[in-house]
């Protein structure tokens, strides 16, 4: 009988004492493959690298200003998957449609974090709400709950609601264009108090005025976030610098702000209980009362979770939507005979018909037009993502990598 033990010892005498060929492979095998578990990273062929990155700065001095147009351009030579360094990170760029989809779309839950920048971070508290948030049982609950309430306004009474409050906004930014009799005037601000008003109508379900001083303040809070979030993205390429508290100051105004936002927010949620219908869900405040009242998901929403949510969608509002919408504005004006026939096709319905969604079937060239704009100037053209776990794209090996 052959004894377990004698074997064992017979194969490490081999392998250490007596170094065939095969047990040469052998050792290199085990090392591979406890290299490969060591340091997670598959062993396979990663991206191509951009040529001639500078020290420390990395590709950024040659990326310019609009990062989406020159990957756009370095693509044609490197191809749809490529590795970038910006500053000292190092980030893996999908670049075109097909990439895209195979990742984010059809490469499941493994492309679902965030990249671990320091400005997600700072803005969302270590991963509070949805968009700067990792994927989890508890995101997924988040999530879930904004879908069912954006389900909400897509129909029914809701729906209407939200038609009419829209339609009420775009006649008082008419309205206050014609008052200026043609003179020039900057369009930004009131833009902005439309979108974010239609935002909120969802949110809190109420809309402000122009000259509203509690929304005026949020408004300027806002503004200041999604400024400093910009220039504190220095940090998430050089997070070295985030130790000197002279080049900081972009995050401790970010966190100012947010907390001044997240008053405004509290004191709306506050109103809302002690109005609370649980028969009547007027807007996303009163979703998550009615939610927390009776499901088994309490623990993952809170009050500070909502408070987040609410915010990022008023970020979103006061900063996407609003750009959407100045530049179709901006691009209105520059191609007049454009915004002829969009007007001509709007012409033709009758003018006492309320605003809605529903009635873009009957406007094609005009639909066609908002969709234009919106590939022409993407308000976000770079969206990050981190990989959770080792991936394969393409003919690629990619591993934990963030993603843009
Ligand atoms: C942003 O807010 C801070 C206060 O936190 C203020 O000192 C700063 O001037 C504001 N910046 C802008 C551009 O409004």
């Amino acid at each position: 009988m052959i004894q377990p033990k004698t074997v064992t010892a017979g194969i490490t005498e081999r392998v250490f004492l007596t170094p065939e060929p095969t047990s040469l492979v052998l050792i290199l095998a085990t090392l591979v493959l406890m290299l490969r578990y060591l340091t997670g990273r598959p062993l396979g062929k990663m991206p191509p690298v951009l040529p001639n990155a500078w020290p420390v700065l990395g590709h950024l001095p040659s990326l310019g200003l609009r990062a989406d147009l020159a990957f756009q351009k370095l693509g044609k030579k490197y191809g749809d998957i490529f590795q970038a360094q910006l500053g000292t990170r190092n980030v893996v760029v999908l670049n075109s449609y097909q990439a895209l989809k195979d990742g984010y779309i059809d490469g499941g839950d493994a492309y679902n974090d965030r990249p671990d920048f320091y400005s997600y971070q700072l803005f969302s508290d270590g991963g509070k709400g949805t968009a700067f948030a990792d994927d989890s049982p508890a995101f997924r609950k988040k999530r879930q709950f904004i879908m069912k309430v954006f389900h909400h306004f897509g129909g029914g009474k809701a729906h209407e609601q939200l038609d009419m409050n829209i339609g009420e906004e775009a006649r008082k930014l008419v309205t206050l264009s014609k008052s200026f009799n043609g003179k020039p005037f900057d369009i930004q601000p009131y833009v902005t108090v439309t979108t974010l008003n239609i935002i909120c109508s969802m949110v809190f379900g109420k809309l402000h005025d122009y000259d509203d001083e509690d929304f005026g303040r949020v408004m300027k809070n806002l503004d200041n976030v999604t400024k400093n979030m910009i220039n504190v993205g220095v940090l998430n390429v050089f997070p070295f610098l985030r130790h000197i508290p002279a080049i900081d100051t972009s995050g401790r105004e970010i966190l100012d702000n947010k907390r001044k936002i997240m008053s405004f927010v509290n004191q709306r949620i506050e109103e809302h209980r002690a109005t609370f219908d649980p028969d009547s869900t007027r807007d996303l405040v009163d979703a998550y009362l009615k939610e927390t009242q009776t499901s088994a998901g309490r623990s993952e929403l809170t009050d500070d979770e909502l408070a987040h949510i609410a915010v990022e969608l008023m970020v979103a509002g006061n900063d996407a939507s609003s750009y959407a919408l100045q530049w179709g504005i901006l691009i209105m004006a520059l191609h007049p005979e454009i915004q002829e026939k969009v007007q001509r096709e709007i012409d033709v319905i009758d003018p006492s018909t309320p605003v809605s969604i529903s009635l873009r079937q009957h406007l094609p060239y005009t639909h066609a037009t908002t969709l234009e704009i919106l590939r022409f100037r993407p308000v976000t053209p770079i969206n990050g993502r981190k990989t959770k776990r080792p991936v394969k794209l393409s003919e690629f090996n990619s591993c934990y990598e963030n993603l843009l």
